[in-house]
């Protein structure tokens, strides 16, 4: 007899683990499949939370090294790098058994091995001493994420050459990295190494950083990265990353087609991620690709294969745990037969350096493009009373405003713990808030949120501060 299940959720990340717990929740026979020894996905365990981990400790050091000038002198600042990976580990260590503990108290039945598809209703796990066995279920979940991809010819050893997941775990400090591309992975973790001590070189193909990002915003935190030291090669192409085992060699190309030789300790390759649909034997049953390699769904997260759902990384839209995690609860209330839905209009966007940058909504060239007349609202943080009296005065607010009705269409924030500030917008925005909603309500003096209600008050030509 094998084990029956009403629905089996492959993947254990933020999309998976949550479905999985709704779905029980809901009164479901769950099993949320694995193959990692730990639950919590990318995110968990390479991702979101040790770079955090390390994007904190690593501010701390170099905050702590510029406080005399402040008045306070502690002495000599001295990093000790095992100590702060040991601490790194433990958020993910404490994590991750979160997830595992949240699983079993919403009664999810754990599998830990690899999952592929034997036939519709069937799936045969693979643990890691190869033994096999084959469940059977109602309906499955993908929600087998993402993992990094790298440029041809250019194998990740994850001592030289890293993804972001030997980024995260470097033994010393290195004196020279490479970068290549400048978008979330590359700027946060250029920031942190460059704190901790590294020449940070970071090279792009395009003319500006974080593509798709706000372009006011976009070049104003390449300013502010720049006057932190970070050494950006914009409109280059790399040629080739040779690894001689002492350095490594990265070759690039400028637009005018004149090479330049940089030679490095370690060089990181962040240039995105590719969605991990290659070893469910999906062909078995038909799932439907796109030329992405992402899965095809329709509104209701389902493939083209009647009962067989997929969220996440593994479908199109940002590669975000916030977002797989939504999309987890609304797939599960989809198959209990309720509405489940996701706001893609309105899914914030962080990126952890400092200060953070944070968006939802359209960007002015989304806008342009669709033609919708809109209103601008400005704020710098030079004018916000606690970013200057924290010294922490880089940075603006930009509210996009519907010329007519006024209705906020996107918030765009560079500013220390605009990572916070950006929940306030998105919440608006859900409510369907005006700009003169947001210039109405009340904000505590002093903190960073005044600079929102300024920027609404600047909408409409009268903010008060600036
Ligand atoms: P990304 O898509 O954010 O940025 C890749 C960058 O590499 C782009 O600027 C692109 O123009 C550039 N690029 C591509 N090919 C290149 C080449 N051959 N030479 C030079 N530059 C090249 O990808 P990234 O940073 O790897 O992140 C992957 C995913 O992880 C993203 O979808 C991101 O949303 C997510 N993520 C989110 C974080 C957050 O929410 N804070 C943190 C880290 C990752």
């Amino acid at each position: 007899m094998l084990e029956k299940y009403q629905v089996v959720v492959i993947g254990g990340g933020p999309g998976g683990y949550v479905c999985a717990i709704r779905l029980s929740q809901l009164g479901y026979k769950t099993a949320c499949i694995d193959h990692n020894d730990t639950l919590g996905g990318t995110c968990l365990n390479v991702g979101c939370i040790p770079s955090k981990s390390l994007l904190n400790l690593s501010e701390k050091f170099h905050n702590a090294k510029n406080l005399s000038e402040k008045g306070i002198e502690i002495g000599e600042i001295r990093l000790n790098l095992e100590k702060m990976m040991k601490n790194k580990e433990k958020a993910v260590s404490t994590l991750t058994k979160g997830v595992e503990f949240l699983l079993k108290k919403n009664k999810v039945f754990i599998i830990k091995g690899h999952a592929s598809f034997k036939d519709v209703n069937k799936i045969l796990i693979t643990d890691k001493n190869k033994n096999e066995k084959t469940i059977e279920t109602e309906k499955t979940v993908i929600c087998s994420g993402s993992e990094p991809i790298s440029l041809p010819k250019v194998n990740f050893d994850e001592k030289r050459i890293l993804s972001s997941t030997g980024a995260l775990s470097l033994k010393s400090v290195p004196k020279k990295m490479v970068i290549i591309g400048a978008g979330y992975i590359g700027l946060e973790m250029g920031s942190v190494w460059s704190r901790l001590g590294s020449e940070i070189h970071i090279i792009e193909f395009l003319d500006h950083i974080t593509p798709g990002m706000d372009s006011e915003i976009s070049k104003e935190f390449l300013k502010i990265l720049q006057k932190q030291g970070l050494k950006f090669h914009l409109e280059n192409k790399v040629e080739s990353v040779r690894n001689t085992s002492k350095e490594v060699i990265v070759k690039v190309s400028n637009k005018e087609g004149k090479k330049e030789d940089i030679e490095c300790d370690v060089v990181l390759v962040s240039v995105g991620r590719k969605p991990n649909t290659e070893k469910l034997n999906l062909e078995k049953i038909g799932v439907k690709l796109d030329n992405k390699k992402r899965i095809k769904v329709d509104k209701k997260y389902q493939t083209n294969v009647k009962n067989i759902f997929a969220i996440g990384d593994v479908i199109e839209g940002p590669m975000l745990a916030h977002k797989a995690e939504d999309e987890g609860i609304a797939v599960a209330e989809i198959i209990d037969g309720q509405a489940g839905h996701v706001n893609y209009d309105v899914i914030p966007g962080v990126i952890y350096t400092s200060p953070e940058v944070a968006t939802v909504g359209k960007t002015e060239e989304q806008l342009k493009k669709d033609n919708i007349n809109y209103k601008v609202g400005k704020f710098s943080l030079m004018a916000n009373s606690r970013a200057k009296t924290i010294n922490e005065t880089d940075g603006f607010v930009k509210i996009l405003a519907d010329a007519k009705t006024d209705k906020v269409l996107g918030v765009h924030i560079i500013s220390s713990n605009s990572g916070e500030l950006i929940a306030e917008m998105a919440l608006a925005m859900e409510f369907g808030a005006s700009s003169e909603d947001i210039a109405r309500t009340c904000h505590a003096h002093p903190t960073f949120s005044e600079a929102l209600k300024e920027s609404a008050l600047a909408v409409d030509k009268r903010a008060i501060h600036s």
